[in-house]
């Protein structure tokens, strides 16, 4: 399974291709965090599958290529996830991140990414995987939930885990406030942890990934 190599470790600032469908403050760290010559990763490009979002206008602002891939654009949903896949290998990158993509890659994408694409969850995986984790951890009344950075597979949220945060629910919270609780650790998960993989490089066995040589 493809990955960063643990012997090219931070040889040359590793190719990260993001996606997002929103505000795009995952990805804003992101670039805040690559600014940094040291951080081990640059981004090349911000795909997005619909366009006047806040995520695609921050790309632009960094002078950052952007795509725009509307499902709506393609007949059904195989013929967009071979089109996502295309225009995503235009930039050969060493990673991809969707951070807020509110999509399902498919099989097209996951033949050519699959073991270098990672999504951010805002939930403790394996709880309330989907579109609206905040919202059904709340619903639960569940006292901790968090957000989940994961390699992705052909599941819903289910590939194997990077890294967790663990973020407290308060009594009066509601979708929102909790939502917006989660993002802000989920934003440092996301930098800490997508830095280590592009410096580090890591290998995948199974669930398990491994950092560097070890
Ligand atoms: C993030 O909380 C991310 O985990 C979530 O959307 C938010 C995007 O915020 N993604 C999902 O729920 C995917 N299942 P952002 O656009 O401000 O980065």
């Amino acid at each position: 399974m493809p990955s960063i190599p643990p012997q090219n470790q931070a040889q040359t600032p590793a190719r990260l291709v993001v996606l997002v469908s929103g505000a795009g403050t995952n990805l804003q760290a992101l670039i805040d965090a690559t600014n940094n010559p040291d951080f081990g990763a640059r981004i090349i490009a911000v795909g997005a599958d619909r366009d006047g979002i806040e995520g695609l206008d921050r790309a632009e602002r960094h002078g950052i290529d952007t795509f725009v891939l509307p499902v709506s654009d393609f007949p059904d949903r195989v013929d967009w996830d071979i089109a996502l896949a295309d225009q995503v290998a235009e930039h050969a990158p060493d990673l991809v991140v969707l951070a807020g993509f509110m999509k399902l890659t498919g099989p097209a994408f996951l033949a050519l990414f699959g073991g270098r694409t990672v999504n951010t969850h805002p939930a403790l995986s394996p709880s309330f995987p989907g579109m609206h984790g905040p919202r059904d951890a709340l619903e639960y009344g569940v006292k901790v939930t968090g957000a989940t950075l994961f390699v992705v597979d052909a599941g819903v949220d289910t590939g194997p885990i990077v890294a967790q945060v663990v973020v407290p629910v308060l009594p009066d919270d509601d979708e929102s406030t909790l939502h917006e609780r989660i993002k802000l650790s989920e934003r440092q998960m996301l930098v800490d942890w997508v830095g280590r993989m592009a410096r580090e490089g890591y290998t995948l066995d199974g669930r398990t990934i491994t950092f560097g040589d070890s």
